[in-house]
């Protein structure tokens, strides 16, 4: 979609792009000319994905372990990063941790497990970077990934919804805080489903996969394809998007408003059954007229 020069001189900085929907961002950036340094706790992940995407994209990637929660840990990487590309002009707070459970079952340690990996590690990363554009005069931007029950919240994923709910907030705050006295963008997208081993073994094990379908229940039919993701991230993270700032777009098929649509359930009446259901509705309003 986007020219093949997109990202020249530029450097992207993606948490949790050893895996997943991090991998795929990385190296859709990559193949417009980004310079990428992917960083997760796990080194030898980064390095093979490092690997990758250098043979498959031509690219310069640099991998760095580090945990998004440990700051000592966030400013080596972004430091590290400096050095070796001179600057760094774009951030995707990516990385996270989730699994499905009732919240009665779940310790404090879990709540702040998952809040101190999304909340607080994106906090962290924006906070070194934003230093980093504001000392240099750089027009970064942020961009965090959410997904829909930031706003509605959900049940079974509650430590996830309150931190992706803060970081919705965070979002839409340095937009205008950091939007007007440096010029610096941030912005957020809304995934839902996109198959990922690391989403799918936490939120949809193998027990329960079949009897909850993310695809079956989705207006669109089908879960989301990565490069779809990347697309959309790429354009938003690029200078065709610098209008853009403090929103957040969302890309679930109409998932969540699927949910949130009060007679949407109604897709369950097979169609030969709405002329019967019609019939009872006028015959009603018949009545009605007569009894008056
Ligand atoms: C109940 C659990 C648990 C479970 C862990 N805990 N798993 N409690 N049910 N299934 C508890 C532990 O017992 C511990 O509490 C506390 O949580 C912290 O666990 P640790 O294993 O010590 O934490 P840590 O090593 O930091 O691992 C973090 C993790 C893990 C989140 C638990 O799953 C992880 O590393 N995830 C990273 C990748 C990931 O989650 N990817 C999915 C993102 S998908 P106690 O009290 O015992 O000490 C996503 C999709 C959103 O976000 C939207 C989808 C549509
Ligand atoms: P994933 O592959 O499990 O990605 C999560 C990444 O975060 C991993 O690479 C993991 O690497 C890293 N990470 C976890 N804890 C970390 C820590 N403490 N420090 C540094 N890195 C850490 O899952 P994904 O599906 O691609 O998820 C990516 C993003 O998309 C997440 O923000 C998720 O909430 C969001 N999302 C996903 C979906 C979906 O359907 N897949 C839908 C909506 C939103 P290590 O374990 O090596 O650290």
């Amino acid at each position: 979609m986007l020219p093949e020069n997109t990202f020249e001189n530029k450097t992207a900085l993606i948490t949790g792009g050893g895996t997943g929907l991090g991998r795929s961002m990385a190296a859709y950036l990559a193949s417009l000319g980004a310079n990428i340094i992917i960083t997760s706790r796990r080194q030898e992940v980064l390095d093979k994905t490092a690997t990758a995407i250098r043979d498959a994209k031509k690219a310069q990637v640099l991998p760095i372990a580090g945990d998004v929660r440990h700051m000592e840990d966030v400013e080596r990487v972004v430091m590290q990063g400096i050095s070796e590309f001179g600057q760094i002009d774009i951030l995707i707070n990516n990385a996270a941790g989730n699994f499905i459970s009732p919240t009665e079952r779940l310790s404090h340690r879990a709540f702040e497990s998952i809040i101190g990996i999304v909340l607080q590690g994106t906090i962290n990363y924006t906070l070194a970077c934003g230093n980093h554009w504001i000392a240099n005069e750089i027009k970064g931007v942020a961009l965090n990934i959410v997904t829909s029950y930031a706003w509605t919240g959900t049940g079974y994923t509650v430590p996830s919804a309150c931190a992706k709910a803060g970081v919705l907030a965070l979002t839409r705050s340095l937009a205008t805080e950091w939007g007007k006295k440096y010029g610096i963008r941030s912005v957020a997208v809304a995934p839902g489903p996109f198959p990922t081993k690391g989403a799918w073994d936490r939120l949809f094990p193998a027990s329960v996969r079949k009897a909850i379908d993310p695809a079956g229940r989705n207006p669109m039919g089908r879960v989301g394809d990565h490069e779809e993701l990347a697309h959309l991230v790429g354009y938003l993270v690029s200078d065709y998007a610098r209008y853009v700032n403090g929103e957040v777009v969302t890309i679930d098929g109409g998932e969540w408003l699927q949910g949130a649509g009060m007679f949407n359930v109604f897709d369950q009446v097979p169609n030969e059954m709405w002329d019967m259901v019609e019939q009872e509705v006028r015959a009603a309003k018949e009545r009605q007229k007569n009894k008056a």
